[in-house]
């Protein structure tokens, strides 16, 4: 078995061969800055102005104007073009009839996947394991520039605390340090070892910035984030995507303290260009330069893409104010034609770097490999390890295909291959899904399967399949239920005011809990939902995420005990809407409550005396603990902590400092173990966070084996902005290494 599983992985070609090298920085000296500067010196501004444009497909009249505007020089890049044949004839005529033949960049959403879709990013960021999650995006990103692909608009890496908005699906959760190591295994992976492979695509960090902070959770909406919180958790992860590489930054549709972020100078030049030393180039988000009338930040258009041009947004995504407007704007001095140069050599350099004036063309030979074994082989794999198991009493899972007679499949999502793609899934096919009811048909032979799909579709709310479910539970052993959420329920435009189980799924799960038999249920979601009543309902219940293409083998991989779940919650699991925002790196407040501080909602006397002594900080009908903590996840072995020890009790400033514990496999099963390693910063010269997390490590353990985990601390890891300057502060430090954010080993030191 492992031999046939390595031979798939070798014949999947560069994807495993590439290493960890910080991808761009060969390219960076190879001659792109002296070779962009002498093609600028020859343009002209129409040229330079075709270069800071990019169209979708929706702006042509037909193939001729299309065609004619790239000869014309009229755009720099395209989105939403694929289709080798087509991309090459455009290349083609960019290269040879434009009069200087420079090279069209054609970008596109590959979010999680090509063709091979992984699971949604949020579900990867859940498997904690970047290189995996490099892998991914090393497959996406051969699979999508074989069809002429050199630009992606991943990763998505904004940070949220919120659950009702739609496009938390798209990121890696709450945490900026969880968020920062993803965010740059998935550049490398987009990146791969050189730009000028063929198979590598430009990475674009999006959406710079703090998008994820839109208030209420609905889309677009305005963010106010101070500058701590921005500095220390929002543009972290940003900072690692640049650190790692990415050539482009995607600039965001959200106004950020008033000032709308695509005409931003703050964090556009200030923080990227001036303090982080950025030299790609940055892309307005789609209209949201012209968005900045709407958001009463510009007069009109023209105005729009003066602010923008001046924020250093270097191309317009979409619409054309650069192009109607940049002539008018340099004859009125409102811009400079050094602000021109910059941008367009900035966008040559990445152009120069991804080999595009030298190769601009897909080999068609390439697209063979898309859905290649190897490939699915790994979506399947990373499933599996994005799985959440977050209840398993009686040891309701593993099932025993052997031992069990029947299963009952039930649920809008056993059967649902668009929807278990997820959000964000332009070119992936529903045709290539293999669905939960596939693959349990697959295990189990058809006959020992008793499938009702009972509600059509998530929000359904008509119970007319309720009596058929309940018959074919009573004829199984076991109940699988497969709900959650449809994929258009998240994504961009998809917040939600309130995040349970839509439609009727609780009541049904509530007629199948009532049959006496086990209950399993899988969520398939784009968002964590509040499924408090669906997990007292449930014996077991599995978090499995939109999981892609492969979300059916992986998925009864682990309920058939196969393999372990793993996977551990990249975001705060909230008990209901009303609580929002849960995250576990908040402050302590001045009056942090405690089980005996909690009044309840129902043990409050109808008539109460006034007093506002002693009063904690919670909700009266929440408490004040989420669902379910940052970093939860259970196993079906059981791991224990133990022997944390420090290399001292005191750190230097300029040492470090080693923090060690043991980690056994006590139960029956081989598995991995998800290790945290947290810290809090006693006092500060601001409030500090209750925790940190500042280390983690995915380690397979044995049953009966112990393995050794260490952390090691420099006194950077514990800087932090505070209102003023990034400091590291002297005094008295906790630390914890557990298995998620609320348990673990503690002890304490003194930095000084
Ligand atoms: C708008 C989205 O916000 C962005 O993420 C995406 O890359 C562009 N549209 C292009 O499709």
């Amino acid at each position: 078995m492992k031999l046939t599983r390595l031979l798939l992985v070798l014949s999947a070609g560069s994807f495993m061969l590439v290493s960890g090298s910080c991808n761009g920085e060969k390219s960076v000296s190879d001659g792109a800055v002296e070779k962009a500067e002498k093609l600028v010196a020859q343009m002209t501004l129409e040229e330079k102005i075709g270069q800071m444009s990019q169209l979708d497909l929706g702006y042509f009249r037909d193939q001729e104007q299309l065609k004619q505007a790239v000869r014309d020089g009229r755009c720099g890049s395209l989105l939403n073009f694929l289709g080798t044949e087509q991309v090459n004839e455009l290349q083609r005529i960019a290269v040879e009839e434009s009069r200087l033949g420079i090279p069209l960049i054609i970008g596109r959403d590959v979010i999680h996947g090509y063709r091979t879709i992984f699971p949604i990013p949020l579900g990867m960021a859940a498997s904690w394991n970047p290189e995996a999650v490099r892998q991914a995006f090393r497959i996406s990103a051969i699979e999508a520039s074989s069809h002429g692909i050199r630009w992606t608009f991943a990763p998505m890496i904004d940070i949220t605390w919120d659950p009702r908005w739609g496009r938390i699906a798209e990121g890696c959760g709450e945490d900026p340090f969880l968020a920062s190591t993803l965010a740059a295994a998935m550049v490398k992976g987009i990146q791969g070892d050189s730009l000028d492979d063929p198979t590598s695509l430009a990475a674009c960090a999006k959406h710079y910035v703090g998008y994820g902070f839109a208030e209420a959770g609905r889309d677009y909406n305005t963010t106010w984030i101070p500058e701590p919180l921005l500095r220390n958790a929002v543009l972290k992860p940003f900072h690692a995507a640049k650190e790692a590489g990415a050539q482009t930054f995607m600039s965001a549709f959200n106004d950020l303290n008033g000032v709308p972020t695509s005409g931003n100078e703050f964090t556009l030049k200030k923080i990227l260009r001036e303090e982080w030393g950025f030299d790609g180039f940055v892309v307005s988000d789609w209209a949201s330069v012209t968005e900045m009338v709407n958001h009463g930040f510009a007069e009109d258009e023209k105005h729009a893409a003066e602010i923008a041009i001046r924020a250093g947004v270097e191309m317009e995504m979409a619409t054309t104010s650069y192009y109607d407007n940049i002539k008018a704007l340099l004859d009125d001095k409102k811009i400079t034609m050094e602000q021109i140069d910059d941008a367009v050599m900035n966008i040559l350099k990445v152009k120069y770097r991804l080999g595009l004036f030298d190769n601009p063309y897909a080999d068609p030979e390439a697209e063979k490999k898309i859905l290649d074994p190897a490939f699915l082989e790994h979506a399947r794999s990373v499933a599996r390890q994005s799985a959440v198991l977050l209840k398993n009493e009686n040891a309701a899972l593993p099932l025993d295909a052997d031992k069990i007679s029947s299963v009952a499949v039930i649920g809008p999502l056993a059967d649902a291959p668009r929807d278990q793609l997820g959000t964000w899934c332009f070119d992936g096919r529903g045709e290539n899904s293999v669905t939960p009811l596939k693959a349990v048909r697959d295990l189990m032979g058809e006959k020992r399967v008793n499938y009702v799909q009972a509600l059509p579709y998530s929000r359904d709310r008509n119970k007319a399949g309720f009596a058929a479910a309940v018959a074919a539970a009573r004829r199984s052993d076991a109940i699988l239920f497969f709900g959650g959420e449809e994929w258009i329920l998240s994504g961009e435009g998809q917040s939600r005011g309130e995040i349970d189980m839509p439609g009727a799924q609780s009541e049904l799960l509530e007629a199948l809990a009532a049959t006496g038999k086990p209950v399993i249920l899988v969520v398939m979601a784009g968002r964590p939902l509040a499924i408090g009543r669906e997990l007292e309902l449930s014996d077991a219940v599995l978090y499995a995420w939109h999981a892609g293409t492969m979300a059916g083998p992986a998925i009864t991989d682990l309920l058939f005990g196969k393999e372990s779940p793993s996977g551990k919650l990249p975001v705060t699991f909230v008990k209901g809407a009303g609580q929002i925002p849960f995250y576990y790196y908040r402050n302590n407040t001045g009056r942090p409550a405690t089980d005996a501080s909690w009044t309840p909602f129902d043990s409050i006397p109808t008539v109460n005396p006034q007093s506002s002594l002693g009063y904690r900080s919670f909700h009266l009908d929440y408490g004040f603990t989420p669902l379910l903590p940052f970093g939860y996840g259970l196993s079906y072995t059981t791991f224990d902590y133990s022997d944390l020890t420090l290399s001292s009790q005191v750190m230097k400033m300029d040492r470090t400092l080693t923090v060690r514990a043991k980690v056994t496999n006590s139960g029956e099963m081989d598995a991995d173990e998800i290790v945290q390693f947290y810290v809090r910063d006693r006092v500060g010269s601001i409030t500090r966070p209750i925790k940190e997390l500042k280390g983690y490590k995915r380690l397979r353990i044995n049953r009966g084996e112990t393995a050794d985990v260490e952390f090691t601390l420099t006194a950077s890891d514990l800087a932090f902005f505070n209102g003023h300057k990034t400091v590291t502060e002297p005094g008295l430090f906790d630390v914890w290494i557990g298995p998620n954010s609320e348990e673990g080993l503690h002890d304490d030191f003194i930095l000084e």
